[in-house]
């Protein structure tokens, strides 16, 4: 089995797209360091070890399925720091509290490159798992940080260069989950009535094994879409919940497709907290919108259910083009037109009712008028075609490359313009448009080391049917770091820069325009 996942990298190597071994390039002195080792002095309170490798995992009822993995152990705190999902039992959620001191030995036992990157957390530059990071097989990397980000459901996921959809298609990804003591304050359910939700899309041949995309530019263009969605690792994925209040975490862990989400019996989805934490109250939505690498919180009581009733999570999923593609997805029947993807079985026992809490937190001022270019945002042009998917006309250079008007400077708030309309008034504007000419997507848009508020969206048509419905489940309140641009619209978004300096990214994140180089560095400096 080794044999074959081995052959099978190596073919998708020759396909001609991917570039093995880019970082090799990198003179070793343009890294600012490079921690292979622990620092003395450096004292965490949690430390982890965790490897990333092959392993086996049980996705369809039945039938194994080889897969990369990360495994690991708590070497120092809490047991709880480190524990699996349920579903198939290897994907990882490391829990923390705010202000802990982390200690990670990370070590690759993959074929290939790899690195973690921390989405979503506020990152010294070397241990935010930039590419130009990326270990070789066999070899480690310590990171050491201290946690300083707002309670809420984080994630971490591998990010070497051309690599990070395959590598996160076959497994390798983490929930990084912070608690702090305003979270403590609002009273939400305990850790064991959370129940963590990985969305994910897969493909699977005859003998149970995944199947990607192959070496064809244009099927990067276009973004893997599969033909299962799991949930937390395994197909049809099922629970049994008490009868009171639950805090559901909703991850969007897919490589491109996104999802609009509501429950089977029409209850509204609460949100109590976006991508950055919780909101200052919560938001009643009928459905939810998630783009690859969204997240929400939601609060769901099932003290209103009887004993035995149950309650799905309902999925409708489109392609990055915004083409509704349920209907090829085997698994769970359709109801109406979304598929059950995760299925939740109230047990006996007396209902507990629990009220909503009414304040969940106080967000960090971040106003506009602090904004050096308030009138005057940043834009980032998104524009594909001809083959490539780019970002102000430009895709990811070399890797410590960065532009003159890729520059920040600390201490300083900003407004940044996602303007996806590049395609508009070209008469080929069409779904999905042939290679030579712009395909109109949409893109979730990810800043590394930032949460952002989102300002405004605009267009200059009107928006279809598809993305009337889409946007009615968008997520833009709250702090973001990831915020879905449809085609034709442009998203302006708030930041501020006040934690390091250095190098990051800021990417789509569908992962196969990620690859394709729709990303780039930005540098924070003093
Ligand atoms: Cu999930 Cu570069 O990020
Ligand atoms: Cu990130
Ligand atoms: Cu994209």
């Amino acid at each position: 089995m080794a044999i074959d996942r081995r052959k099978f990298v190596l073919g998708l190597g020759s396909g001609g797209l991917l570039l093995a071994g880019s970082r090799h390039l990198l003179a070793a002195d343009h890294r600012m360091l490079l921690p292979a080792t622990a620092t003395p002095g450096f004292d965490p309170d949690i430390e982890l070890e965790l490897v990333a490798e092959p392993g086996v995992a049980e996705m369809l009822q039945g039938q194994r399925t080889s897969i990369w993995r990360y495994s690991g152990s708590v070497l120092k705190g809490n047991d709880s720091s480190l524990t699996w999902l349920d579903g198939s039992g290897y994907l990882p959620v490391i829990r923390v509290h705010r202000g802990q001191k982390l200690r990670i030995h990370f070590t690759n036992n993959l074929p290939e490159a790899s690195i973690v990157h921390w989405h979503g957390l506020h990152m010294p530059q070397p241990m935010d798992g930039h590419p130009m990071y990326a270990i070789d097989p066999g070899s480690s990397f310590v990171y050491e940080f201290t946690v300083d980000t707002r309670a809420g459901t984080y994630w971490f996921h591998p990010h070497p260069h051309q690599r990070t959809g395959f590598q996160v298609y076959q497994g390798l990804a983490g929930l990084f989950l912070v608690h702090d003591d305003e979270e403590d304050a609002a009273h939400l359910p305990p850790v064991e009535r959370e129940l963590p939700l990985v969305l994910q899309d897969r493909s699977f041949d005859a003998q149970g094994q995944l199947v990607y995309l192959g070496g064809m530019r244009h099927d990067y263009m276009m973004g893997f879409s599969g033909q299962r969605v799991l949930v937390n690792g395994v197909a049809d994925y099922q629970r049994e919940v008490a009868r009171t209040a639950h805090r559901v975490r909703l991850f969007n862990g897919s490589n491109a497709t996104l999802y609009h989400l509501r429950w089977s019996d029409n209850r509204p989805l609460v949100v109590i907290g976006t991508d950055g934490g919780l909101l200052e109250h919560s938001i009643s939505r009928n459905t939810l919108t998630l783009g690859v690498g969204e997240r929400a919180d939601v609060w769901v009581d099932f003290s209103d259910r009887e004993p035995g009733a149950s309650v799905s999570l309902l999925a409708e999923s489109y392609s990055p083009s915004l083409v509704n593609f349920t209907a090829q997805q085997r698994g769970a029947p359709l109801q109406d037109d979304a598929r059950a993807v995760a299925t939740f079985t109230i047990s006996s026992g007396a209902a507990t009712p629990v009220e909503a809490p009414q304040m969940l937190s106080r967000f960090p001022a971040l106003v506009l008028e602090e904004a050096v270019n308030g009138n005057n945002p940043r834009s980032i042009r998104i524009s594909m075609g001809m083959g490539s998917a780019m970002l102000n006309n430009r895709t990811f250079g070399a890797m410590d490359e960065v532009a003159d008007d890729d520059r920040v400077r600390l201490g300083t708030t900003e407004v940044w313009e996602f303007a996806n309309d590049a395609s508009m008034g070209m008469g080929m504007g069409g779904r999905g448009g042939g290679m030579g000419g712009m395909m109109s997507m949409a893109h979730p848009m990810h800043v590394h080391n930032v949460q952002f508020r989102v300002l405004s969206r605009t267009r200059n048509d009107r928006a279809d049917s598809t993305q009337q419905r889409l946007s009615e489940g968008f997520t833009d309140f709250g702090l973001k770091d990831v915020v879905l641009v449809l085609p034709g619209e442009r998203v302006r978004v708030l930041m501020s820069f006040q934690t390091h300096t250095g190098i990051y990214l800021y990417h789509c994140h569908i992962l196969e325009h990620e690859d394709l180089g729709m990303m780039r560095n930005f540098l924070i400096e003093a």
